[in-house]
Formats: C-alpha cells, sequence, structure tokens
C-alpha cells in the first residue's frame, strides 16, 4: 500500500483530542480543551432549530448567505469602524480552522516562505507546510510575550508571503498592543507580505482593553485577512461557523479554496449566526466580562494553590508554572499527571512549539461554570495537599 502524504502524516493526533480523551478515560474535569459549559444564547440556538424546520435546507450560497455577510459587515463596523464591502470582501466559512487553512491553500505559492509566531494555535504548521511554505518562527518570550523587532528581522526575508498571527493569543492570552501591530505592519509593508490575522478571540479580552484588528491599521486595508469565529463570540464552538474579511484581490484565491474545501455551510446555523451578531452591546460585554469573573476565579485559586498563574489578557486560558509545586517532571507529565491523580486536565504548552519548547507550563481554560472551576480547584487542593481559600 502507498502511504499518505508526509507532511500531514509526520503529525500524531492533536493535543487537545489527546488530553480530552484521557480526561473522559479518567473521569477528570476537562479544563484542557476551550469549550465552554453550557449550550450557548437561548435565542441564538433558537433562531437555528427554527429554520431546521422552516427555512431552506439545501445548499446555501458559496460566500455565504446575504443576509449572515451583511451582519459580519455591519459587525465588523460596529465594534471596529471597518467599513467594507460585503458582496467582495466578506465569506462564511465553516469554522475559523477552514478560514486559516482556506487562506493558506488559496495565498501560498509552493516555495513561499511564512512568518509564525511561537507559542502557536496546532493547526498552523501543519497546513501551511502542506500549502507548500516554508515557516519561519518568532518566538515570544514568558513571562511577558513580548514581540521582539529583531526577531521579526530576522524571520522575514523577500520571500516571505505572509506573517499569520493570532490576537488575542491562544494559548499564551497576549492581547497585541498598537506597538506590537505596528511594528508588524511595518515588515509586512516593507516586504511586501500579507498579515494573516486569526482573531477568533476578538470579544474576550478583558480589564478593559479592546481588541484592535490588523486591518485598522495604517497601510494594513488591502494587506490584512481577518479571521472570526461565531463559536467564540456566542460560545457555542461545536457550530464551526467562522468569517474571513479580506480587500478583493486577496478574498478571490481565497474563496477558490473555499469552493473545493467545503463550500458552504449549514444554513440554519448561518441564520442564527446572522441574527446573534446583530444582539445588543450588552451582550458582548457581558461576554467579556462574564469571562473575566472566571478567570479569576480559577487565577486567584490557582495561584493559592502555589502556581505561578501568568498574565491573561484575553481568550479562554491561563497559562501556569507548575514548578512552584515541586512536580518532578515535564509539562505532558504534569498535565497527564493531574488527569490521573487529580481529575483534572489541562494541556501542556510544549505542545505549541515546533521544538525546544519551554517544559513548565500547563494550560488550563476557564470557560467553565463556577461550580465546574471550584470542583477543579477543589481537587486539584486536595491532590497537592494544601488548602484553598476561595476567591
Ligand atoms: C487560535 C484559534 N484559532 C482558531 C480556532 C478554531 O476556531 P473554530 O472552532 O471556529 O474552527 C481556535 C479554536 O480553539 C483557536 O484557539
Amino acid at each position: 500500500m502507498k502511504s499518505g502524504n508526509t507532511i500531514l502524516s509526520s503529525y500524531g493526533t492533536t493535543i487537545f483530542e489527546v488530553m480530552s480523551g484521557l480526561a473522559r478515560e479518567h473521569g477528570s474535569i476537562n479544563l484542557g480543551q476551550g469549550f465552554p459549559d453550557g449550550n450557548g444564547p437561548e435565542d441564538v440556538v433558537a433562531v437555528a432549530a427554527d429554520y431546521l424546520k422552516t427555512g431552506n435546507n439545501q445548499y446555501p450560497p458559496m460566500m455565504g448567505t446575504d443576509e449572515l455577510r451583511q451582519a459580519v459587515a455591519a459587525h465588523n463596523k460596529r465594534f471596529f469602524g471597518i467599513d467594507c464591502d460585503w458582496r467582495r470582501e466578506v465569506m462564511v466559512t465553516s469554522g475559523g480552522t477552514e478560514a486559516l487553512t482556506g487562506t493558506l491553500l488559496g495565498l501560498i505559492e509552493p516555495g513561499d516562505e511564512a512568518v509564525l509566531i511561537e507559542p502557536l494555535y496546532d493547526s498552523y504548521l501543519p497546513m501551511l507546510r502542506r500549502a507548500g511554505a516554508t515557516p519561519r518562527l518568532v518566538r515570544l518570550e514568558p513571562p511577558d510575550w513580548r514581540l521582539r523587532r529583531e526577531a521579526l528581522a530576522a524571520a522575514f526575508t523577500d520571500r516571505t508571503k505572509l506573517i499569520l498571527m493570532n490576537s488575542p493569543m491562544n494559548p499564551c492570552s497576549k492581547v497585541f498592543a498598537r506597538e506590537d501591530l505596528a511594528l508588524i505592519a511595518e515588515f509586512c509593508i516593507r516586504h511586501d507580505a500579507i498579515c494573516v490575522c486569526d482573531e477568533v478571540y476578538e470579544h474576550l479580552v478583558y480589564d478593559g482593553a479592546k481588541h484592535v484588528p490588523m486591518m485598522t491599521m495604517p497601510g494594513m486595508r488591502e494587506r490584512a485577512v481577518r479571521i472570526e469565529s461565531a463559536g467564540k463570540i456566542f460560545s457555542l464552538t461545536g457550530w464551526k461557523v467562522g468569517f474571513i474579511t479580506a480587500c478583493p484581490e486577496l478574498m478571490t484565491p481565497i474563496a477558490k479554496a473555499h469552493q473545493f474545501l467545503t463550500f458552504t455551510t449549514p444554513p440554519n446555523l448561518q441564520k442564527a449566526v446572522a441574527y446573534g451578531l446583530g444582539k445588543d452591546a450588552s451582550y458582548f460585554s457581558g461576554l467579556a466580562a462574564g469571562l473575566q469573573g472566571k478567570r479569576d476565579r480559577l487565577g486567584k485559586g490557582l495561584a493559592a494553590l502555589g502556581f505561578d498563574v501568568l498574565k491573561c489578557s484575553g481568550s479562554y486560558f491561563i497559562t501556569c508554572d507548575f514548578r512552584p509545586l515541586g512536580f518532578n517532571g515535564d509539562d505532558v507529565e504534569f498535565c497527564r499527571h493531574i488527569t490521573t491523580e487529580a481529575k483534572v486536565t489541562a494541556v501542556p504548552v510544549s505542545a505549541f512549539y515546533e521544538g525546544n519548547a519551554p517544559r513548565y507550563f500547563a494550560r488550563f481554560a476557564f470557560c467553565k461554570d463556577d461550580s465546574t472551576l471550584d470542583e477543579a480547584l477543589a481537587r486539584l487542593g486536595r491532590h497537592f495537599g494544601k488548602s484553598r481559600s476561595l476567591p
């Protein structure tokens, strides 16, 4: 039998799948994978359910329904001041993941170089390599995850087709400040490169900060590809509805990839997301405020247990250094250990690196019910023999 594609075959099962499987097997509280407890906003789910029975369940248009594309354009304008032509500059995809893959397949020519920022989301490297690009990695160092000019200067060349960035960032929860974005923009403009921006956590930004899309930076409107996910905006990660905003020159080749990848996305979900994007401002601010409270609840609890908890400015995740607990092993061993022994699951942060990673950070998701977070802290407290002061 001839073998499958060597690039994809060289990667194992994603860490999220592995740790979630282990969590199920051991009856562990899964703070590894980033999916919220609960079933999303009732009104949004009701629109989807109703449309299944009363709406048209045949193929929607390849670019997405007019209604959802108009809603995405209105959302771009309402929250970020982005003006876009929904007919030519907005496309609906089956999740942020398909948006990312379609963008890479649509833009990359074999032999191109692409700059990536470590630690990075797990689909980036395999899909970028499969599209034919050579990755050039820029590393952010803990604890502040600062982006350094020298690192970008070393990574960008005249063969750089694009940089793929993620803000707010998974796993390290950094929200790129305007200075960071300006630095990346400077290199994109100098090297005539595209900036693909994974902005799936755009509404999950804390402490009064605001997400800034790269597209709004000077000189970047025509160079940036903005990727969003309704799964994160509506706490409905299983829906896999995403959107892309990009100028027509970039959108045209990306749409070609989407046309042959998934072609379209379930019509009832498009209907419901279009409705949801029009919800009051209080929905969006309430989402961030609720998650900020959970961040504080879990963060304070982990700190009380002795973890060194790193700053979290956005996303669903807290990164902690577990060395102060005295655990004798690396991050993979630590995450397996707490899953099987304490019955609480986290994911090892080294999985977000290509190699030579720091091996003493665990990532915990806090997008869970307060009672789930409290029980996870109680279990960890019992296991590590420490009493916990409730936040
Ligand atoms: C950084 C990042 N990008 C993309 C995605 C995928 O988004 P979706 O579930 O809409 O495919 C995730 C999901 O966890 C993510 O963390």
